[in-house]
């Protein structure tokens, strides 16, 4: 079946709920079981059936089937956030005495739990140079149970060569985690790449409206995917099923919507590109990016995430040029279809690199808006960025 079929039939099963195309929301804490039999038995595949709503119910094993499926994997265990999906996959691979291995282009919240709870329970992390490849080995020691990946980093886009580390991870015993969440699984074939575990965001593009948050761990093989499922099942923690829902349905146009806002990034961004404001180019699509043959090699298409460097000018300039945007939304997140610009501050999120600008970073997520619309609200930013 080819990925357009599937990504639209994929767990679906009508005939269950009366012919409605969709799985429903099913709300749910109690289950009713019609014996004691039955009910003592209840633990037996709790995570196939539906015995109690935390551990899953039909709306959640549809996106669950979704994910999985889309990614190649074995299964995916659906969490509340995407944060939640990186740290409880790192929780299901950690304990006390362990040492973890973290790219220093990390999403700062993974970086902040790493220093945080996991310092606190005894796991010890050392940062690595995205740029690093098969130099991975010589870090790992043999308490590393996990090397931790995102590439693209979602601020400054540097990417890494994952079969390399995944192959040094694996001749020395550790996982490969990683945070997919930038190409998802129609853009970067995560298990084919080496990876044990991918973790998505599903808030962005996978829900791609802005309206949810939602996160999905997927795991390579079914020994892994139960020590997932049972760490999070420990944790107590599950998604609403409202949330899951909204993100299935979101998840069966992602394709078209990931294939229309790659051209329309990648049309900004060389827009971008012949700008005298800007620095540099933050982009793995564009030829010119550091990591562009990483990328062309490995990925299948770029999401509409990316960043610019800008000459340095002052704060004000910069707050000059955003404040005034009509059309592109200060504020956090991406993969929605909205137009979105952040300052980026790489500077004090590094610990094992060091960030030479020149000047400041900003970070835009490029919607489904018109590109010409687009361009020329940035064009109106530029000139008050250059009056101010
Ligand atoms: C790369 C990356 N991973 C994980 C997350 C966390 O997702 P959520 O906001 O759903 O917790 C984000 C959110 O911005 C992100 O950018």
């Amino acid at each position: 079946m080819k990925e357009d079929t599937l990504i639209t039939s994929v767990g679906r099963r009508p005939e269950d709920f009366h012919g409605v195309v969709n799985t429903p929301v099913y709300r749910c804490s109690t289950v009713l079981f019609p014996t004691l039999e039955s009910y003592l038995g209840r633990g037996k595949n709790r995570f196939d059936n539906v015995t109690y709503g935390i551990h899953g119910t039909p709306t959640t094993y549809t996106f669950e089937e979704a994910m999985a499926a889309l990614e190649d994997g074995y299964r995916s265990v659906s969490v509340p956030s995407g944060l939640a999906a990186v740290t409880a996959a790192l929780m299901s691979f950690l304990e006390a005495g362990d040492h973890v291995l973290m790219v220093d282009s990390v999403y700062g919240p993974t970086r902040t739990f790493c220093d945080g709870l996991l310092k606190r329970q005894g796991v010890e992390t050392t940062y690595y140079d995205p740029a690093i490849g098969a130099g991975i080995g010589e870090l790992m020691r043999p308490e590393t149970a996990v090397v931790f990946c995102e590439s693209p980093g979602s601020m400054t886009f540097e990417m890494q060569d994952i079969p390399a580390i995944a192959a040094a991870a694996r001749e020395r015993g550790a996982k490969v985690l990683m945070d997919n969440t930038w190409a998802t699984p129609v853009f970067f074939k995560a298990f084919e790449h080496g990876v044990d575990v991918s973790i998505h965001a599903c808030t962005k593009y996978v829900a791609g409206h802005s309206d949810v948050l939602l996160g999905a761990i997927t795991c390579a093989n079914e020994e892994d995917w139960l020590r997932v499922r049972t760490t999070v099942s420990e944790l107590g923690i599950c998604p609403g099923t409202e949330e899951v829902y909204l993100a299935t349905r979101g998840l069966r146009t992602m394709k078209v919507r990931l294939n229309h806002q790659q051209e329309s990034g990648l049309a900004v961004a060389r827009w971008l590109e012949q700008r005298p404001e800007v620095a540099r180019m933050l982009h793995p699509a564009l030829p010119g990016d550091p990591g562009h043959a990483l990328w062309k090699r490995d990925f299948k298409g770029a999401s509409s995430l990316f960043a610019i460097v800008l000459h340095p000018c002052s704060r004000q300039a910069v707050a000059a040029m955003l404040d005034g945007l009509e059309l592109f939304g200060i504020g956090s997140s991406w993969g929605g279809f909205e137009s979105l610009i952040i300052p980026a501050d790489p500077e004090g999120q590094r610990t094992a690199t060091t960030w030479n600008g020149p000047g400041p970073c900003i970070r835009l997520h490029i919607g489904l808006e018109a590109v010409e619309d687009l361009i020329a609200d940035l064009e109106k930013g530029f000139q008050r960025l250059n009056a101010a």
